[in-house]
């Protein structure tokens, strides 16, 4: 009995001494990944901190997953030294206005019953490579600089990246790495007379002053509409019916920061507090029955699935996915 207990102790502290090794060694791995250096050891021993936090959420979700009590998994990414206010703070930039101009609603009879169980207009040429904002609230003019690239490639047949910086410094209405908001980019297409092409005006992830070149204009806009407020139902019609779709969503969530694959579903996800842009490609059903959304975000082909998250579909409008949702006529 008493040499049961020994070996049972042992055997524990051995697996939290190996834990701590385990944790040293990847810890400098990841620091290597990422390339990341520290100020002294005062703020490496803060990142490191924040990082073991996230990783031991991580490993305890995934335990759950296997387990059957989650529909998708976590992994650490190059955000793994970041908390979700930090990330939520440097890495999101939606501002949703005050007063919004309900007049371009999406009207009720574009809506069909009869919608496809698949669509993925990655699979149709319709989406450029997943990009980068880096530390820059810029999410917005991603999400609609995605929006008007799936519109251009669907008018011309012609998949090109165009420019979020143009946006970033030019939609006066906007806060450039401040914030902003997509109806006022698609507005500043319109008004503008056009967008550059990401080659001709690149993305530098900083405010500037505007530097707009009609020379390199790549894509018009007409107008926008905005779907009906909280309808999941009418983002999957304009989503079949147009192309890629504007959504904001609440992203602040580390369930968010670290997912990976599978479905994601986090019921502390506020419908209410919509805080970061991004693009909805399409939607669909796991093999398992649930149904998703498929969206494109801005922080890297390293976060999520290839910059990739399948968010869950008629889920009490999870994160407030049809909350804030918008396309560009063109
Ligand atoms: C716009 O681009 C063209 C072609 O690259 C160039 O010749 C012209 O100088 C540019 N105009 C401005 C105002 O920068």
């Amino acid at each position: 009995m008493l040499s049961c207990v020994c070996v049972l102790l042992l055997a524990a502290s051995a697996l939290s001494h190996l834990d701590e090794a385990f944790l040293d060694d990847q810890w400098d791995q990841w620091k290597t990944t990422h390339r990341r250096e520290y100020n002294g050891l005062g703020e490496e021993g803060i990142r490191r901190a924040v990082w073991e936090k996230n990783m031991r959420m991580i490993v305890a979700h995934n335990e759950e997953a296997a387990l059957g009590m989650h529909s998708y998994e976590l992994g650490m990414n190059h955000l793994g030294d970041m908390t979700s206010e930090e990330v939520a703070e440097k890495m999101t930039g939606l501002q949703v206005p005050l007063e919004r101009q309900r007049s371009f609603t999406m009207a009720l009879d574009e809506r069909v019953s009869k919608l496809p169980k698949f669509v993925d207009y990655r699979k149709e040429g319709m989406v450029t490579p997943v990009k980068n904002q880096g530390s820059c609230g810029s999410c917005w003019a991603f999400s609609s600089a995605g929006a008007l690239e799936g519109q251009l490639a669907k008018k011309t047949g012609q998949l090109m990246d165009l420019s979020p910086q143009n946006l970033v410094d030019c939609v006066t209405e906007n806060n450039g790495c401040g914030g902003g908001y997509m109806t006022n980019a698609f507005q500043y297409v319109q008004e503008n007379g056009g967008i550059d092409s990401e080659e001709a005006y690149p993305y530098v992830g900083e405010d500037q002053s505007c530097r707009y070149n009609s020379s390199g204009m790549a894509a018009q806009c007409k107008g926008y509409k905005e779907v009906p407020v909280g309808d999941e139902h009418a983002l999957a019609v304009a989503l079949f019916k147009v192309g890629p779709v504007s959504v904001g969503i609440d992203a602040s969530q580390s369930s968010f920061q670290f997912y990976q694959r599978g479905v994601y579903y986090d019921r502390n996800c506020n419908k209410d507090d919509i805080n970061h842009a991004v693009l909805a490609v399409g939607y669909g059903i796991s093999s398992k029955g649930k149904k998703y959304w498929i969206i494109k975000n801005s922080w890297s082909e390293n976060w999520g699935k290839k910059g990739y998250i399948l968010m869950a579909r008629n889920r009490d409008n999870l994160c407030g996915i049809a909350n804030l949702a918008s396309y560009p006529i063109m």
